[in-house]
This record gives structure tokens, sequence and C-alpha cells, in this order.
């Protein structure tokens, strides 16, 4: 890598990190570790960054701490993948030792441009925050070119110190950036700015402003257009609850509708929370080779108790999701590539539940488990998962309320949230079941849970803490039964 006076010492921070990790890898307790997820080989992750396909594979790029399993001063951890499974850990992208970056290397995205990763992120220093470049010829090695957004390219009420995680992308030739601001009257937006070169920035325009973000901004846009659909992501910070929506203290938010770059505008059709569950943020896509549109998020939630935290790490992210809109609204499933690694199927057809229904071969911590319900009459049907004596986590069909339910109250332990939380041990979503039917697919990974309902319309993700690997299904109050099941052990 070339010294320049922006990279100067660069090489030695980055150096300094993946030493420390090479030295103190082997302190970080196996207990809880996922084996197909990605998380971070020592210490904290947070948001994903970066997610692109360049240079024949896919990378992430993720905000992290490698000094300790708690937020610190951010540097771009990065793994490879072919297959989003397997995650090859690479050198540490960009550390936080520039004369404008020094207190942080906050998220942001990657572009190609010219045969060359460049990637775009915030640069953080004392209360300030800017847009910064740092450009990479094989992917691997990244050199810093320096601030390419300032403050003082702010539009009027905008503050300084919240301005951040630059999406680019580019239409027509052209580059555009999204990012999150706050202005002086408290109200969150979206900004943005367009580039010919990606070194030279001007402002356009706000294409979302109001007070909906109460306790910041919308962190974390993303955009992309699927189905001749523009969707904009966002990650509101104390986003209000709605009846059973938005119920973590911040949320990830979809909105579909028509983005014009050359207006500025994005006129908003439909919006909706992104995930259910109760440990989900942030979330990036990507363009994969073969045109999916692919998802990643942050696996975890601000404001929380991570009780990895006592084993050397802590966060991880969501195993990658296919995007696609049905009528308008966004649906997700687990990527493809999961299926080649599904081992020891397990099947049953018509089985009348109980309080309790145990099928033999169907247990596990790390398996694919799809099942199908006739709900029948019962005010209650579901599955109790990594269930250990009386510790366990529930997914169900609450039919008194007419929502699907996931509570994990039972797990043995209890995830402290922030007062403005209701809790973080309970979370409904509404779904279609008018059929009499309800279709599950259950991703387990040593402590995750992600959930997926009726072929993707509704997904619910969260950490579940207690331990064992029963799997036991229920029917309360009424009849049903599991119209057919499959059962896979992930083995990777
Ligand atoms: C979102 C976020 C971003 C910021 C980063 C810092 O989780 O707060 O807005 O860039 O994390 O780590």
């Amino acid at each position: 890598m070339k010294e320049n006076r922006f990279n100067a010492g660069v090489k030695s921070a980055v150096q300094t990190a993946d030493n420390y990790i090479a030295e103190n890898l082997s302190a970080v307790h196996s207990t809880h570790r996922h084996t197909f997820h990605a998380m971070p080989p020592i210490g904290w992750m947070n948001d994903p960054n970066g997610f692109h396909y360049a240079f024949g594979k896919y990378h992430l790029f993720y905000q992290f701490y490698p000094y300790g399993a708690k937020w610190g001063a951010m540097h771009w951890g990065h793994y490879t993948t072919q297959d989003f499974i397997h995650w090859r850990l690479e050198p540490t992208a960009l550390a936080p030792d520039g004369e404008f970056d020094r207190d942080g290397c906050y998220s942001g995205t990657a572009i190609i441009k010219d045969g060359k990763l460049y990637l775009m992120y915030t640069s953080v220093l004392a209360d300030k925050q800017t847009q910064s470049l740092a450009v990479s010829s094989d992917g691997i090695r990244f050199e810093k070119l320096g601030e390419v957004i300032g403050s003082n390219q702010l539009p009027k009420g905008a503050l300084r110190t919240e301005f951040r995680d630059p999406k680019v992308f580019s239409r027509n030739g052209t580059y555009y950036s999204l990012m999150g601001s706050r202005t002086m009257n408290d109200e969150g937006q979206i900004l943005l700015y367009r580039s010919p070169d990606l070194m030279n920035w001007e402002f356009v325009s706000a294409v979302r402003r109001d007070k909906l973000t109460t306790r910041g901004i919308y962190e974390c846009p993303d955009f992309f257009t699927l189905d001749g659909t523009d969707v904009m992501f966002a990650s509101p910070q104390g986003y209000e609850t709605k009846e059973w929506r938005y119920e973590n203290m911040h949320s990830s938010i979809y909105a579909t509708g028509k983005m014009d770059v050359e207006k500025g505008s994005f006129e908003s059709v439909y919006e909706d929370e992104i995930d259910g569950g109760f440990d989900f943020y942030a979330p990036q896509t990507l363009q994969s080779p073969d045109g999916r549109t692919i998802m990643i998020a942050w696996m975890q939630m601000w404001s929380r108790r991570m009780p990895t935290e006592l084993h050397g790490w802590a966060g991880s992210m969501i195993l990658p999701r296919e995007l696609s809109i049905k009528e308008g609204k966004l649906y997700q499933n687990p990527v493809r590539e999961l299926e080649d690694y599904r081992w020891n199927e397990v099947k049953y057809e018509h089985i009348p539940l109980k309080e309790k229904t145990v099928l033999a071969g169907v247990a596990g911590k790390k398996i694919d488990l799809c099942v199908s319900f006739d709900l029948g009459t019962a005010k209650k049907v579901g599955v109790k998962l990594f269930a250990s004596g009386s510790k366990f986590a529930k997914v169900y069909f609450d039919r008194e309320r007419d929502l699907v339910v996931f509570d994990r109250s039972d797990m043995g332990i209890e995830i402290f949230h922030d007062a403005k939380e209701k809790d973080a041990a309970i979370r409904p979503v509404k779904v279609n079941t008018q059929s009499g039917r309800l279709d599950m697919r259950i991703l387990l990974d040593v402590i995750s849970c992600e959930v997926f309902l009726n072929g993707g319309e509704r997904a619910m993700t969260g950490n579940v803490y207690s331990g064992g690997s029963d799997i036991a299904f229920f029917a309360e109050g009424g009849t049903a039964e599991i119209i057919k099941l499959e059962k896979y052990d992930i083995i990777n």
C-alpha cells in the first residue's frame, strides 16, 4: 500500500488490531458461538457495512471494536464469503487513525468504480461527523483518500454532530449517496447528495424529514430497485410503537415507492417494519451476480444486555435473506445457499397436536425446521425451541390476539432493556391466517432463532440463551395439527 498523508499510520493501526486478534483469539469462549452466522472473531460487532460483491466474492465489512466486547472506537472488520455460510476472516479494513477519523470509522457502504472497490464511510472527529472514502484494488488492503463531504456541505439547519451512514449507489452514470441527519429542530432526515466521480459531492435535497425519530436520526439508509419498485430502508432511533409494530427501542423500516434522483424526492407508497423480532438492526443489501437482492443486518439491538459479553464477544449478523416484492410488500427468505448444508432429513405429515407433542428426530440447535400448521380451533398453536427443562422460547399463533408471538420470557435469563422499551421478552406480528393455515420456517444456530412466516410474509429474529436442544409442539384450548414438517440439521 502506498503511504500518503491520510494513511500515514493506517498500516500500523490496522496491524495493531490484527495482531491483537491473533494473540487473543483463544480467550474467546466457544459456548454460544454460532456455526453459520457471521460474528466477530473477538470483541464487538454492530452494523454490517460495505456489503458488496467484488473480485469474485461477497464482502461483508462491519462495525468492529476488537479490544473488548463493548462498543468502542469503530474499526471496519472484514469477512469474505462465497456462500453466506462460511465466513473467511480478512485483515481489518479500516482503523480510526486518520486526522479526520480519529474517533471512529462509522457505518457506510461500498461501490465498484473503474475496477476498484471504494468504501464510503462516516469519519468521526470529536463531535463532528463527515463522510470519507477509502479505496482498494484487491478488495483486501484499503488506502484512505480522506474526507469527501465536510460539515460545510450540510444543508441549513442540519447538525454536524449527527450526519452519517452513507449509502452510495449509481444511476445513469451519476453517483448518489443517502445519509442520516438531524436538524436543529429535532427532526430526523435522510439527505441525498450527488457526485460525478465519488470525490466531489453536492447536496441535492432531503428525501425525508419528520419528527418520528424521537431519539436521534434515521440511521443507516439503504436503497435498491426490485421488480420495478424502489425500496428505501432506514433504522430510525426511538421510533414509536404502532399497535404491534416497532416495539424495539430502535426499529428498521422499509418504504416502497418512487425515488426521483433528479428532483431529489422519494414518494412513499407503503411502509412497514422489516423484522418483527427482538434483534434486528441496520440492514443493508447487495445485488448478487445472479440478480438477487440480498439483505444482511445486525442480529442484536442497542441498549440491551448481551450475555456473550462475558465470553469475549458480542453481536452477530442474520443469515442473509433473499428479498422479493409481492403486492407492494417486502418478502424475505433465507439465502438458497443454505440448502446445500441441510442434512439428516426428518419428515412428518398429519400429526394431531396435544398440549405437548414431541416428534422423534425433531430436536437440535443448528437446524432448519419447516412446519405447516392447520390452526384448527386451538387458542394457541406453536413450538417450543431451545428447550431444556423449564427453560425455552416459544413461537406460536395466538388466536385471541390474531398475532404470531415470539416469547423468550422463559429462557432463564433476563435481557435488560432500555426504560423506554416495553420489554425485551415478547414480540408479536400479524400475518394472514384466513385460510386456517400457518407456515413457519425456523433457523436455529446455537443461540439465534430466525422465523419466517408464510413464505416470507413476515420475519422475526431473536437470540435465545436457554441452551437446550429439545423441541416440542403444542396446541392449547382446542384442536390443531401439523399438516407437514421437514427438519434438517445444518452441517457445514
Ligand atoms: C447504527 C450506528 C450508526 C453508526 C454506527 C456506529 O447502529 O449507530 O448510525 O454509524 O452505528 O457504530
